[in-house]
């Protein structure tokens, strides 16, 4: 099967590809020529499906896009659909980092969760999924691999921040993985 992925991001085009295997022949934007598409809603759900929808107008065919945020307890679900510019239009991952490390100073409840939301749009309807990880947000940053909020983030049950693995232990347990996992299950049985 046919289906474009909405993202200009190779390094997660290449993850979701490998998660969902060889029998779909995943496009990104990239090769399609697509341009930057707005995320202008104001929850996951809502971006994923702009993402997915302008996709499916302009080049009428079958789909899907991801939103991810990171929802922290103590700050009543912030950043959520807003993590990409947590510390400013433009800010850098360090930046979000800093400015998440400042707010949680003293604050005991580090309880945090990230949520992927994927919208498909697939021969016309609309299917969502979501992947969660539940975790706590770290007093300091652990570990330099990854993006993001990956130095900042454990996971519940790990030892380490997803900084400190291996990309391919975070991509096997990830809010992004659980999603998509979903996604290839749903496929696997539309296909069959
Ligand atoms: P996006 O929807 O995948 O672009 O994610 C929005 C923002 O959430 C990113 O700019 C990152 O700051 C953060 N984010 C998404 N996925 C991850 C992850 O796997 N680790 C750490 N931060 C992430």
């Amino acid at each position: 099967m046919d289906i474009i992925f909405a993202t200009h991001n190779l390094n997660k085009a290449e993850e979701v590809s490998a998660i969902l295997g060889s029998q779909y022949h995943i496009k990104n934007l990239r090769e399609i020529g697509c341009p930057e598409i707005p995320e202008t809603a104001d929850t996951l759900q809502g971006n994923a499906l702009q993402k997915a929808q302008y996709v499916f107008d302009h080049y009428n065919v079958n789909c899907f896009a991801d939103d991810t945020g990171l929802e922290v307890e103590a700050l009543d679900g912030r950043p959520g659909v807003y993590s990409a510019r947590y510390a400013g239009e433009g800010c850098s991952y360090q930046d979000n980092v800093m400015k998440m490390l400042d707010e949680m100073r003293g604050v005991t409840n580090r309880k945090a969760c990230f949520k992927t939301v994927v919208a498909l749009i697939l021969d016309g309807k609309k299917y969502f999924f979501e992947g969660r990880v539940d975790g706590e947000i770290m007093t300091e940053q652990h570990g330099t691999d990854g993006f993001g909020y990956d130095p900042i983030f454990k996971p519940l049950g790990f030892r380490q921040t997803y900084a400190e693995m291996s990309a391919l232990s975070k991509n096997t347990i990830s809010h992004r993985a659980r999603a998509m996992q979903q996604l290839k299950m749903f496929l696997e049985e539309y296909t069959k």
